[in-house]
């Protein structure tokens, strides 16, 4: 059943309450970084809420040669340092590692299919899981397709309960790429089976923009061209690239940080208001969003990759000097770029984003700059004191909510900038659950709001891949041409500016 929004956001967004039916979940890629970093610490404290449904089991499908107990010993090692609840709970942690097995095999390799339909079909009969499935792919991208073609092969894609297969991204690196896996994919499931991660879109600050939208009076009318002047979307880390250098260097920040994450964000604060809070009517709307953007211009973006810099107060090298990275590549760690949507709502509004790796401060924002008011009656007052409103919804850290307005210097003459903020901390008193949290237990439920759909992604590709591709073909790039522990490179600055605007200080 679908609830209406208006009616009852909260529980509409949160999902009060309800426990998935017994299920396994298939890890490929088990012996990775997400599935211990990420996946294993999310089940964990889904079980420690109780949130998990009674026989919920997981096979982790890996080459190593590890049995059961190695596994589930890495496992509790990788809680312990990962859970954001802390040190585990040995005795939670028994009965949890107690559904946890490990299936050896290559991706290729058919028998390994094979046996693992036989291990599912004995969870089902020993834990009661009713042939309910998910496979998480959580390998590198170029064994997905082999995976979904063995899993349709063996008749894993059906059975006889419900099966479902969530793909972590990238998901492709251009247009065509993503287009083929979603042929490959839907050659074997139906779109309804398929959940596309975007892990972004579990974050309870991002959630929050359709509830912070809809379910106040007072900003949806005035959230559009006639009160906005401009959106400023930002992604910045302090991190490098890690130990992921090889990945990276074929990916670059267009790919690996905008098309998935901020045009999620730009969807979610551009759209219409669904008719009812549900998967197709959410994401229907968002794909509007992104068939409204006019095509993109390269004049429009700005590319730019750190050299040699610092971080949280220590020098750290330059990209080129990473682990993996080829040392005359032309990657970009930085892009920032201009767009417009051109329907009703948003013609003419700039949307400005922006995301970089070894910027000053980890800090993701949405800031909605509202139109100047008239100045004409402080005639008196210096005009630079007189700052528009600025709505900015801090997505993390420090998540929250603040406004900007302008106020009376008490006992003078004189009008300075005041904040009205919300802190989720302040106000809830409660961590937030971590973003896979939520998406596990959402694809559990059957329920891919928070997932991307095929023409969404598709959409996204087809704005980018015309940038990837000018970027290619054009000369190369005077890079690095920022400083790590800078925001980014002088030409993004200039970019803005050239419009009479400036990016925010965060
Ligand atoms: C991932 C990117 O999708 O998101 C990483 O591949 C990036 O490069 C990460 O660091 C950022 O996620 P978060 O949740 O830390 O903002």
């Amino acid at each position: 059943m679908t609830t209406n929004v208006l009616d009852n956001p909260l529980r509409a967004g949160l999902r009060i309450g309800r426990t998935p039916e017994p299920c396994t979940m298939v890890i490929f890629g088990a012996s990775g970084d997400l599935t211990s970093r990420k996946l294993v610490p999310a089940l964990y404290n889904l079980a420690r809420e109780r949130r998990l449904p009674g026989g919920f089991s997981v096979v982790g499908f890996a080459r190593r040669d590890w049995t059961d107990e190695t596994f589930r010993e890495l496992l509790r090692e990788a809680v312990n340092a990962n859970s954001r609840s802390g040190a585990v709970d040995l005795d939670l942690w028994a009965s949890f590692a107690q559904g946890i097995q490990y299936h050896r095999g290559s991706f290729d390799d058919a028998d390994a299919y094979t046996r693992l339909a036989e291990r599912l079909a004995a969870i089902d009969a020993e834990r009661g899981t009713g042939g309910n499935r998910v496979f998480y792919l959580a390998t590198p991208p170029e064994a997905y397709p082999t995976i979904i073609a063995q899993l349709g092969a063996h008749g894993l894609a059906h059975s006889h309960g419900w099966t479902r297969i969530i793909i972590e991204k990238p998901f492709g690196h251009d247009l065509n790429s993503a287009q083929m896996l979603n042929t490959e994919v839907l050659s074997v499931f139906s779109e309804d089976q398929v959940y596309r991660i975007d892990h972004y879109l579990g974050k309870e600050t991002v959630q929050n923009i359709l509830i912070f939208r809809f379910a106040n009076g007072i900003f949806e009318p005035i959230w559009n061209r006639r009160h906005i002047d401009h959106v400023q979307i930002t992604v910045a880390e302090t991190i490098g690239v890690e130990d992921r250098g090889g990945y990276y260097d074929t990916s670059g920040a267009l790919r690996d940080m905008i098309q998935n994450h901020l045009m999620q964000l730009l969807c979610l604060v551009a759209m219409e208001p669904p008719a009812v809070y549900d998967a197709d009517a959410v994401r229907d709307e968002k794909v509007k969003v992104l068939r409204a953007i006019r095509p993109l211009s390269v004049n429009d973006t700005v590319r730019g990759q750190y050299g040699p810099g610092s971080a949280n107060g220590r020098p750290v090298r330059g990209y080129r000097e990473e682990k993996g990275v080829a040392p005359t590549s032309q990657t970009e760690t930085y892009v920032a770029l201009k767009l417009f949507i051109d329907n009703w709502r948003w013609a003419g509004v700039p949307f400005y984003l922006r995301s970089g790796k070894r910027l000053p401060r980890r800090v993701s924002e949405i800031a909605i700059q509202f139109k100047a008011a008239p100045t004409m009656i402080f005639a008196d007052t210096p005009l630079n004191d007189l700052e528009p409103n600025v709505l900015a919804m801090k997505i993390q850290p420090d998540e929250g909510i603040s406004l900007k307005f302008s106020s009376k210097v008490p006992g003078q003459p004189q009008i300075r900038p005041v904040t009205m903020d919300f802190r989720y901390g302040a106000s809830f008193g409660v961590t937030s659950p971590e973003a896979y949290e939520r998406l596990l237990l959402d694809c559990m439920l059957g329920d891919g709001t928070l997932f991307t759909r095929r023409d969404e992604v598709e959409t996204s590709w087809t704005l980018l891949t015309p940038i990837l591709r000018a970027w290619a073909e054009g000369p190369p790039q005077p890079f690095p041409n920022y400083e790590a522990g800078s925001w980014g490179p002088a030409a993004a600055d200039e970019f803005i500016a050239r419009d009479g605007r400036f990016w925010r200080r965060l």
